[in-house]
């Protein structure tokens, strides 16, 4: 199938007026650098690739192409895992990666802003600097941007004790798809004064307008970190331990699970780290604690270490300085790229309810004998985020092609009877939006696009994401 071409001599002439040439791209067989990002193999090369520098920039682009119908895909760093910064439909990859200062460190009141194309990890190193933390670290944090992360409404291991991006974003400049420029709330830790257009814009993966500036919220660092890895011979087991930590009074800041496959194919991967692990190993917790008095974490350790045992748990590993901690944190936010290196694989991102992590993974196994393929499980289980890799390996392409869907459907099945939902952090964007009708009825879903269509009504603003293109004309 042909695509629809949107791209003109007069759009390329205007968008050549408004930003300098050479951040005017026009994308070749040779350069796929804005065709792809780290979900799966997806490949939709955009028509031109535009990199405004400014607000200002950004809006008359986007008043632009809201006149002559030509669609926008924003991307940041190109890391999701959802495809929601692939141009599926052509037209323009607005790329945000010049648009990286990190704008005012407000120390008096907590809070930076920052543009959206600022890299995660150089946030939370700049403001480590001034004792604070801005905790959501995707594992990919050494190159996401803080504008994907909220376009997803990111999470990451620290999610468990700190919470998610939605909860440090406070306040956002959008440019609306016609060119408006809007600040959604205030600079504030408090709002009940109307609609919460904020958190409307969080996760709302660029569907709903472009986020030129965020006002985030910090907290201050904690100090001191310790750092276990615990085996487990039964990963059922396991992940019963996950709650059993929290009734006992504990709130790690990282716990993480790893099925065996997972930390092996990961230590294959990296090829520069070894753990020991036993013949009888089916999963492991990574699980972090951190605070600002070295006893009270060891005490807390201690009551951890009493509470697995109950679990059947194996030899613990106690990281001994932050170089161990450092490897195990390595491993753990490899896994996705040790899969992606072994086989062809799909991701899926569930959530449930914490306590019922036993009954989902059970659940997924059954399915994956039952429609006859394997899945490598890992993730927040603190959140009761369970990431599912299904891969491949040695299926054939029929199965992969038939069998596959059918399973996953059954998977979120399972987690919508659990009373959870089928992505907790990596957003829907075109890889999911086929099963949303079975997260959601077709009144919710009717209210979104009722949404949508309110804040983008000629649909140029990430068209062909979150909703089924069978079901909607975006
Ligand atoms: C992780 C990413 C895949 O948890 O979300 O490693
Ligand atoms: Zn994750």
């Amino acid at each position: 199938m042909t695509r629809k071409r949107y791209l003109t001599d007069d759009g390329i002439a205007f968008f050549r007026s408004v930003i300098s040439d050479e951040n005017v791209i026009i994308p070749d067989e040779n350069n796929a650098d804005y065709a792809k990002d780290e979900t799966e193999d997806l490949f939709f090369q955009p028509e031109i690739v535009l990199k405004p520098a400014t607000t200002d920039e950004v809006s008359k682009i986007l008043a632009y192409c809201n006149d002559n119908k030509i669609p926008v895909t924003p991307r940041g760093a190109g890391t999701g895992l959802a495809g929601g910064s692939l141009a599926v439909n052509g037209g323009v990859s607005l790329s945000l990666e010049r648009m990286n200062a990190i704008i005012n460190i407000d120390e008096s009141n907590l809070q930076v802003t920052v543009e959206p194309g600022v890299i995660t990890e150089v946030l939370q190193d700049a403001v480590k600097d001034k004792g604070l933390f801005y905790p959501p670290d995707p594992s990919s944090k050494g190159t996401c941007f803080i504008g994907g992360n909220i376009a997803n409404n990111s999470g990451g291991p620290k999610a468990v004790k700190y919470g998610v991006v939605k909860d440090y974003v406070l306040n956002l400049e959008v440019v609306l798809a016609n060119g408006d420029v809007i600040w959604t709330g205030a600079n504030v830790l408090k709002n009940s004064t109307g609609y919460n257009l904020t958190q409307l814009l969080v996760g709302s993966e660029g569907t709903l307008g472009i986020v030129t500036k965020a006002v985030l919220r910090l907290i201050p660092h904690p100090a001191y970190n310790l750092v276990m890895l615990v085996p487990f011979n039964n990963m059922e087991r396991a992940c019963e331990a996950v709650s059993a930590i929290f009734m006992g009074g504990i709130t790690p800041s990282g716990l993480e699970f790893m099925e065996r496959d997972a930390i092996d194919w990961a230590v294959d991967y990296l090829g520069d780290v070894t753990i020991p692990i036993e013949d009888n190993i089916e999963a492991h917790l990574l699980i972090e604690v951190d605070g600002n008095d070295m006893d009270v974490l060891y005490k807390d350790c201690e009551k951890i270490n009493s509470i697995v045992e109950q679990f059947g748990c194996g030899e613990i590993l106690f990281a001994d300085g932050s170089d161990q901690k450092d490897e195990l944190w390595k491993l753990r936010r490899n896994v996705a790229h040790a899969v992606k290196s072994r086989s062809i694989y799909k991701e899926e991102d569930t959530v449930v309810p914490r306590a019922e992590l036993p009954k989902l993974i059970r659940g997924v196994k059954e399915i994956g004998n039952k429609y006859g393929f394997k899945s490598v499980c890992y993730g927040h289980a603190g959140d009761g985020n369970l990431h599912i890799n299904i891969v491949k390996g040695d299926l054939d392409d029929e199965t992969w092609k038939n069998e596959l869907p059918k399973g996953i459907k059954e998977i979120f099945e399972l987690v919508v009877s659990l009373k959870g939902t089928i992505s907790g952090e990596h957003g829907i964007g075109c890889v999911q939006q086929e099963y949303m009708h079975i997260a959601f009825s077709k009144i919710q879903l009717d209210l979104m696009r009722n949404v949508k269509k309110v804040f983008d009504p000629n649909g140029i603003l990430n068209p062909g994401k979150i909703f089924d293109r069978n079901y909607t004309k975006y």
